[in-house]
């Protein structure tokens, strides 16, 4: 019995006895073959691809099985610490040097070896942006590019999208859904409601960039005598997602066709005079919810199909999560003194309701400022893996001004009779009831926090 390894050279090993690995063999013929973990099926550093006999080795083992399955290995890659061999068999190691090994050392550290998903793919391009870096000095460019990229990424990343990079003027991004659970058919509903509402994360994401570049360009005005616009392009599908790079400077990068139809999308905006498209993949998912105020019919360059893209200037019914942060930028920046008027209400709200000589108040920790932790929540509603941190802190604000848990329920009228007495112009009946529905979605997370 034979192991053959195809490298430079062919080395044949034998083996006397059936039921060795193809490691053991190695090693007895001190052959070189990586094993970085001792043979424990943790680093893959010693895995082969058998080119001959595969029906000669034995199954893989539940430990190889479940490094196979994380990693989407086809039949041929087999561990050689964990795969037994019964009859003659020809192998190719895969790391085969130093250099190998730092891509699959470095590879470990990371969880995104590669793999395929479903995403959202954003691109975003600033329009006419080289008419400002001609005309400003290059330390005010790039000042100016850094903070255009921190007021666009904060609602990509508040509505649980990723940056995949930075590129020139422009932003590429993605919305990943995560994996489904439960039974196939459950999972299959599943996956269908979290593409709907990952989409929807995508275009509250890309519509918040527009008010936020309102807001960028009030300030740009001032500063610079210049505003800036933006061009964005949307679409879905299935993308390849994984560290590429150099062993030592890798990024998570999204690749695939769909990434190419989301940049030329957003190039597209150029020629049809709009601002924002998606794909018909968004659309036919989703475009029942969307305003569109164009729908045009094109070639996209480098492509022989014909496709569709229609021009997003809103949500047809109102998203509850968006309405709030308009609200609250609103609020801000006609009533500033707007959380003054609260601080005074919790007091008031406090020494009716607590008997402080037997509060249990903590006085660890400093003090958040109150609007700033406010703000934050409002921010990453969209995103409620952060959005619990910051309700986190809120409670602990209100702990440290000795209001009791018990009491957390009795605050939401106390922050809505604020609001509508503080801003009645902005006040009517729809912010009313989104603000309560919003205000007691946060407060039941406060108390579960
Ligand atoms: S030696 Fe580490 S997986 Fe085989």
């Amino acid at each position: 019995m034979q192991i053959i390894f195809y490298d430079k050279e062919t080395t044949r090993l034998k083996s006397e006895k059936k039921g060795t690995t193809i490691l053991e063999t190695a090693l007895k013929h001190e052959y070189p073959l990586y094993h970085l973990c001792g043979g424990n099926a943790k680093c893959t550093t010693c895995r082969v691809y058998v080119s001959d006999g595969i029906s000669n080795l034995s199954n893989r083992n539940e430990r190889e099985q479940l490094l196979a399955d994380r990693k989407g290995w086809p039949s041929e890659i087999r561990l050689a610490c964990q795969t037994e061999v019964f009859g003659d068999i020809g192998v190719r190691r895969i790391i085969r040097d130093n250099k190998d090994l730092k891509t699959v050392t470095s590879e470990s550290k990371s969880s995104k070896t590669g793999e395929e998903c479903f995403a959202v793919i954003l691109f975003l391009d600033i329009k006419g942006f080289t008419s400002f870096t001609e005309s400003n000095l290059a330390y005010d460019v790039v000042f100016v590019l850094n903070r255009f990229f921190h007021e666009m990424s904060e609602p990509i990343l508040n509505n649980g999208g990723e940056i995949d990079k930075f590129i020139g003027d422009g932003i590429l991004a993605f919305f990943q859904i995560s994996n489904a659970k439960g039974s196939k058919q459950s999972q299959e509903e599943e996956i269908q409601n979290l593409k709907t509402e990952t989409m929807k994360s995508a275009i509250r994401a890309c519509l918040r960039m527009f008010d936020q570049l309102q807001k960028f360009n009030i300030e740009m005005k001032d500063r610079f005598n210049f505003t800036f616009d933006i061009r964005l392009g949307l679409h879905a599908g299935n993308v390849i997602y994984g560290d590429i790079g150099h062993s030592e400077f890798k990024s998570q990068t999204v690749l695939g066709d769909v990434v190419n139809v989301a940049s030329r999308l957003e190039a597209l905006n150029k020629k049809t005079n709009t601002r924002f498209l998606v794909s018909d993949v968004i659309y036919d998912t989703i475009g029942k919810l969307l305003s569109i105020d164009k729908k045009v019919i094109t070639k996209l360059r480098g492509k022989s199909d014909v496709m569709k893209a229609y021009s997003v200037i809103g949500f047809k019914e109102k998203d509850s999560i968006l309405l709030t942060q308009q609200y609250f930028d609103q609020l801000n920046t006609k009533y500033p003194n707007w959380i003054h008027n609260y601080e005074n209400n919790l007091e008031t709200f406090r020494n009716k309701n607590v008997n402080l000589e037997n509060s249990s108040a903590s006085n660890e920790g400093d003090l958040i400022p109150l609007l700033q932790i406010l703000e934050s929540i409002v921010d990453k509603l969209g995103n409620p893996k952060s959005l619990k941190k910051e309700i986190s802190k809120l409670a602990n604000h209100y702990n440290m001004l000795s209001i009791p848990r018990e009491n957390f329920s009795k605050l939401v009228p106390v922050l809505l009779n604020t609001l509508e007495d503080t801003s009645s112009e902005l006040w009517n009946h729809t912010i009313s009831l989104v603000l309560k529905e919003v205000w007691t979605d946060i407060t039941i997370q406060l108390l579960e926090s």
